[in-house]
């Protein structure tokens, strides 16, 4: 009896032992070689990069005794545990995330069969039960053993990133190759973070440019951090190495919902929304044509002055990012008078355009600041289409149905008045500073047209537009007419728009029923 007991104690041992080889295994993945030239080139392995990502032991592995099935070019004898990618869920400061984490050391972190429809499974999983899926890139592509199955296997995510997207936030983390085809699912998702000098993304690389086009390019060039960022808007953020890129989705992850039947999530504050902020007096120069730091007036209404920025570097003219509001997740859309006046042009418009629809799929209000003296004229803008660019803008201030709150600090002229979350464009809560002029136009140009006449008149042209300053240079014209509810004093706009937003918690509005609009893409 004791002999049999002793047996079944071994016998179980031998089991755990087994399962532990197994795991210790699969954790190497490629192996110490390859994780050390993995570390050499400055890079973390997909483990180490969800540890970092996520609450520390909140991870819980999926799949990890997945292996290939291909049998071609001698595959059946090179079989390593997990297939090139580590998948599962775990929680960023206690709120549950999907995560998959390609694993260059297998194979070039190439994506096999298996390895997508380990992706595919816990993209699944996130749709169902709604959570965030965040998605860590660094793989050499299809796997080229496995041609069209690999294929198959990339078609399978991109057809679930666009069956989530608005569903649940899905997040692209770039730390590796990201090349052909494979950059369509990070495309396909919210934000596009990338590691500065470790990561690319192109359809095609150097060498097909060389002998496409005969163009000489570095991959760096091409499709770097900076690229993405900066030329290109394919990506949002561009981070130093692999450890801050991680915690920058850590921060950003805090200021989303998990899903699109969700709140975002409300946080503690310590900042009193009463703050009154004397020195927004004094933010708008006596001259209407100097510039003044829009980036100001956004940290002192923020809680704690905390903005996260999206897109820093592209179309400067135009800000976006996240702030709270007594706790609460806010979308901020504003012009930068430092840029091109903070006009509107075709990149501003498809930049702030995406992130209104972001915010608008899941839920979190936007607070505008307006100071748009119009749209960049010229060639370029109008064989670019900045007709059609324009009217992206547009089209997702209108169509938004969350709480929306504008403020108006300085020039607010012609159509981009219109577009910038106009009362017209229901919004909610529309201010404007005592420093704002709402006009069809700047006096000058607008006397210019309706006085041709006496074009040659200097002194007539000079009464002619102090006339027209004292009719329009102003935000009471508007606020006769209810397109602005109140004027404001500057130093009280972090208490009026918190206020606002608080007001508008339980707002409901639905746009009529269609199967979807037809934004002008
Ligand atoms: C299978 C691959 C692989 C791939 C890399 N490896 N890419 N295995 N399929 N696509 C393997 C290598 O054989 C090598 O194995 C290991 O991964 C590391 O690769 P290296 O070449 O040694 O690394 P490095 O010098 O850093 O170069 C990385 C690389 C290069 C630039 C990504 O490997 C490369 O060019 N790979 C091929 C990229 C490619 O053309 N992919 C297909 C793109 S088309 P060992 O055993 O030596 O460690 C595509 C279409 C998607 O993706 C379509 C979707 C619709």
């Amino acid at each position: 009896m004791f002999g049999q007991i002793l047996q079944g104690i071994n016998v179980m041992k031998d089991i755990l032992t087994e399962l532990e080889d197994r795991r210790n295994d699969a954790r190497l993945g490629g192996g110490q070689k390859r994780i050390d030239a993995q570390h050499g080139r400055g890079k973390l392995t997909a483990r180490e990069r969800i540890e970092l990502l996520l609450d520390e032991g909140s991870f819980e592995e999926f799949d990890m005794f997945v292996s290939h099935r291909c049998t071609d070019f001698g595959m059946e004898k090179q079989k390593l545990s997990g297939d090139g990618v580590v998948t599962g869920w775990g929680t960023i400061n206690g709120r549950m995330v999907y995560v998959f984490s390609q694993d260059f050391t297998v194979f070039g972190g190439s994506l096999s069969e298996t390895h997508a429809q380990k992706i595919c499974k816990i993209m699944d999983m996130a749709i169902q039960n709604g959570a965030p899926v965040i998605g860590i890139n660094d793989s050499g592509g299809a796997r080229i053993q496995e041609g069209v199955a690999s294929l198959a296997g990339y078609a399978e995510v991109f057809q679930r990133n666009i069956m989530a997207s608005g569903v649940v936030p899905q997040i692209s983390v770039i730390m590796g190759p990201c090349a052909g085809g494979a950059v369509y699912s990070p495309a396909m998702t919210d934000f596009i973070f990338m590691v500065k000098d470790t990561s690319y993304m192109f359809v095609t690389g150097p060498d097909v440019v060389k002998t496409v086009t005969n163009e000489v390019v570095t991959a760096e060039e091409l499709g770097g951090a900076s690229t993405h960022t900066r030329k290109s808007s394919v990506a949002d953020g561009a981070f130093e190495n692999d450890v801050e890129a991680l915690a920058e989705v850590r921060r950003l992850v805090d200021f989303l919902p998990l899903n699109n039947r969700e709140k975002p999530p409300v946080r503690p504050f310590f900042d009193s929304p009463e703050r009154v902020e004397t020195s927004l007096d004094t933010l708008i120069p006596d001259n209407p044509n100097t510039p003044y730091d829009m980036k100001e007036l956004i940290s002192k209404v923020a809680d704690e002055g905390d903005f996260y920025e999206i897109q820093e570097d592209f179309a400067k003219n135009i800000i976006t990012g996240f702030i709270r509001l007594e706790g609460q997740t806010v979308g901020v859309v504003a012009n930068q008078p430092m840029i091109l006046a903070g006009c509107l042009d075709i990149d501003s418009s498809r930049k702030a355009a995406r992130f209104v629809r972001f915010c608008d799929c899941f839920e979190i209000p936007i607070l505008t600041f307006v100071d748009v003296p119009g749209f960049l004229p010229g060639t370029s803008q109008e064989y670019g289409g900045v007709i059609k660019h324009g009217a992206k803008l547009l089209f997702a201030y209108g169509e938004a149905t969350v709480p929306k709150v504008t403020v108006i600090t300085r020039k607010a002229y012609g159509g981009a008045y219109d577009v910038m979350a106009s009362k017209h464009l229901r919004g909610d809560f529309n201010y404007a500073w005592p420093t704002a002029e709402i006009a069809v136009m700047g006096a000058k140009g607008a006397t210019e047209i309706i006085h041709r006449s006496d074009l040659g008149d200097a002194e007539k042209i000079a009464q002619h537009t102090q006339d027209y300053e004292d009719r329009f240079a102003n935000p009471f014209v508007a606020a006769e007419r209810g397109f602005i509810d109140e004027v404001i004093m500057p130093q009280s706009t972090r208490r009026r728009v918190s206020r606002a937003f608080a007001s508008l918690r339980n707002k409901q509005l639905k746009n009529p029923w269609k199967k979807h609009d037809n934004i002008p893409l």
